[in-house]
């Protein structure tokens, strides 16, 4: 089974974080506690910071991929309190074969919050047989 990445944006903030350095703002503060929070259970899966996945009006924003599996962007996550629903998110993700994870078993924050899905990446011949 693919191992599921977990991209997070570590460069969002909130409004009134502005003065905040950098390492005390929402997306900083959502990534260590998501790398914490990851080890501590052992998850299957790669935690990846990056600076911005351009929906800077939603922090905290992350996204799931893995491989064949369709990508998902989810934004709105509280920094404080979203490492668990994330965790909880990612493993329903990596359970599936494509990435399609069913409506009714998302966690609140994922169906309120997600932004876009982007399908698997496939070859030519893939998509020309
Ligand atoms: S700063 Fe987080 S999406 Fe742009």
């Amino acid at each position: 089974m693919a191992t599921t990445h977990i991209y997070v944006c570590t460069t969002c903030k909130l409004a009134d974080e502005a003065g905040l350095p950098a390492h005390e703002r929402s997306g900083a503060r959502l990534h260590r506690a998501l790398g914490a929070l990851a080890g501590e259970r052992q998850a299957a899966v790669e935690i990846v910071p990056v600076e911005c996945l351009s929906v800077c009006k939603r922090a905290c924003t992350i996204s799931f991929a893995a491989p064949g599996k369709w990508t998902y962007v989810y934004g709105d996550l509280p920094a404080d309190a979203g490492a668990e629903v994330i965790l909880e998110g990612a493993a329903l993700y990596g359970a599936t074969s494509d990435g399609l994870i069913p409506w009714k078993q998302r966690p609140e924050p994922l169906k309120r919050g997600v932004i876009s899905r982007v399908p698997p990446l496939k070859s030519v011949s893939e998509m020309n047989p």
